[in-house]
């Protein structure tokens, strides 16, 4: 059999300090459960520089946990080079998602980029997922399910390979 390359997956927010880094975890773990680790490469990414090279906010790290989950991400700046790498680049809120669109201009890889929500059938026509950074625990478990529910989504949606 000829192997076919892993898809390409990335998670993009901010800082890629509170949001994405679950994103990345909590794919990875769902990837992993399903025994489909071959199959995926798995990053994440901020628009913003502020944060690159810290781990993961503490407070994502404390939630992510409870729930079984280990974030071992690294944050780094989502660069325009990067549209070319995935195939699916996953935007956790729509400013987050217009700025990619606008770094893709009308490129081919425009069609790569999609709100995370967009699997989440709990999203009732609201596809964000709000920046919890000034929030407190309660906002990093919202964000957790919100995050949960579409990974799920995702994983389904996309065919085995
Ligand atoms: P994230 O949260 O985008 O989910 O990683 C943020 C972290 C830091 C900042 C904004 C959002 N900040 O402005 O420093």
């Amino acid at each position: 059999m000829i192997p076919t390359k892993p898809y390409a997956i990335t998670f993009v927010c901010l800082g890629n300090i509170c949001r994405s880094p679950l994103g990345e975890g909590i794919f990875k773990k769902l990837v992993k459960e399903a025994g489909r680790e071959a199959e995926f490469h798995v990053e994440s990414a901020g628009l913003g520089s502020w944060h690159v090279g810290e781990d993961p906010d503490s407070r994502s790290q404390i939630v992510a946990r409870q729930h079984g989950v280990i974030l071992d991400s690294t944050a780094q700046q989502f660069r325009a080079r990067d549209l070319e790498r995935f195939d699916l680049i996953l935007a956790l809120d729509e400013d987050i998602f217009d700025g990619l669109k606008r770094m893709a201009g009308n490129g081919p890889e425009r069609g790569k980029i999609h709100l995370l929500r967009e699997t989440d059938p709990q999203a009732r026509g609201n596809f964000e997922v709000p920046d919890p950074y000034y929030g407190d625990l309660n906002d990093f478990e919202s964000a957790y399910q919100m995050i949960e529910r579409s990974c799920r989504g995702w994983l389904e949606r996309l065919p085995k390979r």
